[in-house]
């Protein structure tokens, strides 16, 4: 007869094989190589896209508002530490009532201290044409008062999946009493 001590031995090991087993035939790969064809990726293709962003902060039906501020003793002039949640409409023209391609959603703050810079995350979601339920993640400094902003676009989804590029801003109407303004953007994508 078997001493007790080892049959437990032989029965540890026995349940440890079974556990590693399970373990190798029944997790699914961690990561794999996979071809560009069989996401349905072909050729990479450049558009450019064209569109007004509408940043209304004033009257009954504001599209951008203030979340946070600074608590500080002293206001900065340039608003640092303060945020803005928006949700922008983006028209073919610069008319309010013009056509809307879609809005630019996230948040802008101000990042800088001792002059007008801006962090911008924001996505743009398109809801006309092609791009119709794609959307693009732009991230980047905007320096309002100057003539052209650059900005990164990072990435996108749906028809702008593994996109990159960069945007261009142009302030086309700024109310300094309302401080309502109105942005040109030439989008300019990489994306399949
Ligand atoms: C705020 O206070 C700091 C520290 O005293 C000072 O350096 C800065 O100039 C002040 N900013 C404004 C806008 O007054
Ligand atoms: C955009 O897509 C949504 C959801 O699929 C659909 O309801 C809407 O009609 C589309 N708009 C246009 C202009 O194609």
């Amino acid at each position: 007869m078997a001493n007790p001590k080892s049959l437990t031995s032989i029965f540890t090991s026995v349940v440890l094989t079974l556990l590693f087993s399970f373990a190798t035939a029944k997790s699914p790969p961690f990561h794999r190589s996979v071809s560009a064809t069989s996401l349905g990726l072909k050729k990479e293709k450049l558009s450019h896209l064209h569109f007004f962003f509408h940043d209304i902060v004033s009257g009954p039906k504001p599209t951008a508002v203030k979340v946070a501020e600074a608590h500080s003793t002293n206001t900065s002039s340039t608003l640092f530490g303060s945020i803005a949640m928006v949700d922008d409409p983006l028209t073919v023209g610069p008319e309010p009532g013009s056509k809307l391609v879609g809005k630019a959603q996230g948040i802008y703050g101000s990042a800088a201290q001792y002059e007008t810079g801006l962090l911008m995350v924001m996505n743009f979601v398109f809801t006309e044409g092609k791009f119709n339920g794609s959307t693009l993640s732009m991230l980047g400094r905007n320096a309002v008062f100057s003539a052209v902003r650059e900005m990164p676009i990072v990435g996108g989804s749906g028809a702008f999946r593994f996109a990159r590029g960069y945007a261009q801003a142009k302030t086309h109407t700024f109310d300094l009493n309302s401080g309502d303004a109105v942005v040109e953007y030439n989008v300019y994508v990489f994306h399949y």
